[in-house]
């Protein structure tokens, strides 16, 4: 049990990777404090999830800080003080070229894949600087790191938040604390790579085969990651077998992106 006693908050939990990962932290002896917006879907996760009484779930938008404040206090109230967050709640917002993104598009995506983490980041650190230990994880993306078409806001929003994963680290590491990010590549079976899929088959009029086989093709091992793979390097990350990595970009990619 690698996570035995501690107390994590994992948003967008009620499916994909951030499902995964609560499932992964579940099974290591954590309780998990789960969040997404949608509750009808979130409540029937937790209730699938839950083997004891160590889960909990809050719905509600992480971009939002009223949310922010809700979900940290009940995640003390029911599970006790947070040893882990793990930033995972993200949104692709749509394929679309540079010149057909909106100011609305952009913020959006934006305030939902990197103003949370700033807002969940500022809201546990006090906490787990003043008990001298933490984690905190940012889901990012490949996409942050290489270069893609129709992925403007997406790949910007993801690229600021291993900004931010670096600048926390350099303030509270010698505190304790851990901050890290990882960068899947393709997730075989989430939404959002069905999504993303979709529009990239529409926009290069490709089949599902020929995307498939372009898509393999850049990755070393000829196939898309799936949601446990992140998981297990989620897991590493925040347990002490990760106790000298900090201000880290991990890549999950199957070999595609080698920085
Ligand atoms: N799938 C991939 O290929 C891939 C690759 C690299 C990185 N990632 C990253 O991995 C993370 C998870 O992706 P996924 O593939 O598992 O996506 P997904 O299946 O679409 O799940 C996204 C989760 O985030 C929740 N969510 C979205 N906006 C939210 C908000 N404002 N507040 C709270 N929860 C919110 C969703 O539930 P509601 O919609 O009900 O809120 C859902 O639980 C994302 O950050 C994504 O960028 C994914």
């Amino acid at each position: 049990m690698r996570l035995e006693g501690r107390v994590a908050i994992v948003t967008g939990a009620s499916r994909g990777i951030g499902r995964a990962i609560a499932e992964r932290f579940l099974g290591e002896g954590a309780a998990v404090m789960l969040n997404s917006r949608t509750e009808a879907e979130l409540k029937k996760t937790a209730e699938e999830l839950k083997k004891s009484a160590r889960v909990a779930y809050l719905a509600g938008d992480v971009s939002q800080e009223a949310t922010v404040s809700r979900l940290v206090e009940q995640t003390r109230k029911e599970l006790g003080e947070i040893d882990i967050l793990v930033n995972n709640a993200g949104i692709y917002g749509g394929l679309k070229g540079l010149t057909e993104l909106t100011a609305e598009d952009w913020d959006r995506v934006m305030a939902i894949n990197l103003r949370s983490a700033f807002l969940l980041t500022r809201a546990v650190l006090p906490g787990m600087v003043e008990r001298g230990r933490g984690a905190i994880l940012n889901i990012s993306t490949i996409s942050a790191k290489g270069a893609y078409p129709l992925s403007g806001a997406y790949a910007a929003s993801k690229a600021g938040l291993l900004g931010l994963t670096r600048a926390a680290a350099a303030e509270v590491s010698a505190k304790g604390v851990r901050v890290n990010a990882l960068c899947p590549g393709p997730v075989e079976g989430t939404a959002m790579w069905k999504e993303v899929g979709e529009g990239l088959q529409r926009a290069f009029q490709l089949s599902k085969e020929e995307l498939a086989q372009e898509t393999n093709a850049a990755i070393l091992q000829r196939r898309p990651q799936r949601p446990e793979e992140v998981a297990a390097a989620a897991l590493f990350l925040c347990s002490d077998d990760a106790s000298a990595l900090t201000g880290q970009a991990v890549n999950v990619d199957g070999g595609e992106v080698f920085y």
